[in-house]
């Protein structure tokens, strides 16, 4: 049996660890940060996550998963190190690296001969290639397959089982084939993790894809870039059907219906967000800029995204007469999608600060985001405990992220005090909301 050491206990981290553990490997989580470390250790995860926590406790409890800070207790019997370490944006936007380069630094001390050291944090192209020369410099035989990272906050566990494409990069092919061995592990024992973990099992079959290092590492930006573009087209098309008396939602489910185009990724809303999405796009155009190469039509879509939550304020502001002034708006969702508590980047967090400070009085409720939240609103938004008490006394209710407990709650409680609806991810039927007495305002949904 080989060992792996998964360095971050991120939400990558946390989420690659217990599923190579159930897959049969013994592994080592490496966290140096104490307050995570120490949740982590209790069998729990630091984020909501579905299936997570099952997995995690079970796999501590019989010792196949091992959290630690020590680099020197499982680096040197390790096989294989997947590296999941944080790559936040800069603030001119380009990729900050210093986590990547301290945790190889930390692994090429302790690595034995023959190590295979694999990269799933996002990284521009090229990081690679000054990964190795850090091995180099150590004088230790180490391999470095790039193996990027696809999975989605909210589907995270059902992602990497059920994965549509794995793809591992670099010069020597049999660390890549050792790579994707664990892969081919994790799949064989997919079923039966999926039901430990509680979610559902699926029948897809996905791609094994081998590439070199520099190609592996420029998948993953690119992919993420295009999947930025068409959330950004749509919601510029949405602008466009907003002033021109059109319904975006039909505009794309009939633009989608196109095999050539496809209907994921055209969604208007209130934009992306993440941990993701932002920064990659922002780490692509500066990583473009260091090889002399101008992505432009990404810094026009990060443009365009940026420009969406104030966009939809706006359109609020419109609504009543003498603007946002002490009107009392309740912002629901926080988390920047369902099924997570992420909130970096939160286009519903940016909404309520913006009517914070346009002079409205914001109550905020998300059903598992409220703690990680607090830290990023404004002193003087109140963060509530449910839907009921945020909107209790509201004046206008936005629905900010689509969880199901929004989808599902009453149109009739909505209309209790608001008079105003904000759809704002166009997950509702302007036809309902109107019934339930309510003026409704979506995305390009005039
Ligand atoms: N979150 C996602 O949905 C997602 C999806 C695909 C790819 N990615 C990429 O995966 C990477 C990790 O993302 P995340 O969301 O899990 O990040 P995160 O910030 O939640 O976690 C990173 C962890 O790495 C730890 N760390 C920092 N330095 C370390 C070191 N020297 N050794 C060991 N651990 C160290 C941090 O303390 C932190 O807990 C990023 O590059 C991200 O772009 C994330």
């Amino acid at each position: 049996m080989q060992t792996i050491t998964v360095l971050g206990a991120g939400y990558v981290g946390v989420t690659s660890a217990v599923l190579f553990a159930h897959a049969g490997y013994k592994v080592y989580l490496i966290e140096p940060m104490e307050k995570r470390l120490e949740i982590i250790k209790t069998g729990k995860s630091f984020f909501y996550e579905a299936g997570v926590d099952e997995l995690l406790s079970s796999a501590i409890e019989d010792g196949r998963l091992v959290p630690t800070n020590d680099y020197s207790l499982c680096i040197p019997e390790s096989d294989v190190v997947f590296s999941c370490v944080g790559t936040p944006d800069n603030p001119d936007g380009s990729s900050n690296l210093s986590f990547v380069f301290a945790s190889a630094g930390q692994t090429a001390e302790h690595a034995k001969e023959g190590l295979i050291f694999v990269q799933k944090s996002t990284v521009p192209v090229g990081t690679g290639e000054k990964v190795e020369e850090v091995f180099d410099s150590a004088d230790k035989d180490i391999s470095y397959v790039s193996n990027p990272e696809f999975l989605r906050e909210g589907t995270a566990i059902s992602d990497t089982l059920y994965f549509d494409r794995v793809v591992a990069g670099g010069a020597n092919k049999s660390s890549v084939e050792s790579v994707l061995d664990v892969y081919r592990q994790l799949e064989s024992k997919r079923d039966d993790i999926a039901k430990i973990a509680g979610i559902k099992t699926l029948s897809q079959k996905g791609q094994y894809i081998a590439t070199s290092r520099n190609s592996a590492e420029l998948v993953k930006v690119a992919s993420n870039a295009f999947l930025a573009l068409k959330i950004t087209f749509a919601n510029s098309i949405a602008k466009l059907a907003d002033a021109a008396d059109a319904d975006i939602n039909e505009v794309m489910n009939a633009v989608g219906a196109d095999p050539r185009i496809g209907r994921a990724f055209l969604n208007a809303g209130r934009g992306y967000g993440g941990g993701c999405f932002p920064k990659d796009v922002s780490g692509l155009i500066s990583s473009g800029l260091s090889y002399g190469v101008d992505l432009n039509i990404m810094q026009e879509a990060q443009n365009e995204n940026n420009s969406m939550p104030g966009y939809i304020i706006e359109k609020l502001n419109h609504e009543f007469d003498g603007g946002l002034v002490n009107k009392r708006v309740a912002v629901l969702g926080l988390a920047f999608k369902s099924g997570t508590s992420d909130v970096r980047k939160s286009p519903g967090v940016a909404m309520a600060n913006i009517l914070s400070e346009r002079g409205a009085t914001v109550t905020a409720y998300d059903p598992k985001a409220n703690e990680e939240a607090s830290e990023d609103l404004n002193d003087d938004i109140r963060v509530c405990e449910s839907t009921d008490e945020a909107i209790s006394v509201a004046d206008a209710v936005i629905v900010a992220t689509d969880w199901p407990e929004f989808l599902d709650y009453s149109f009739e409680n909505y209309a209790k005090s608001a008079t105003v609806f904000v759809d704002a991810m166009n997950r509702f039927s302007p036809a309902d909301i109107k019934a339930a007495g309510l003026k409704y305002i979506g995305v390009g949904r005039s």
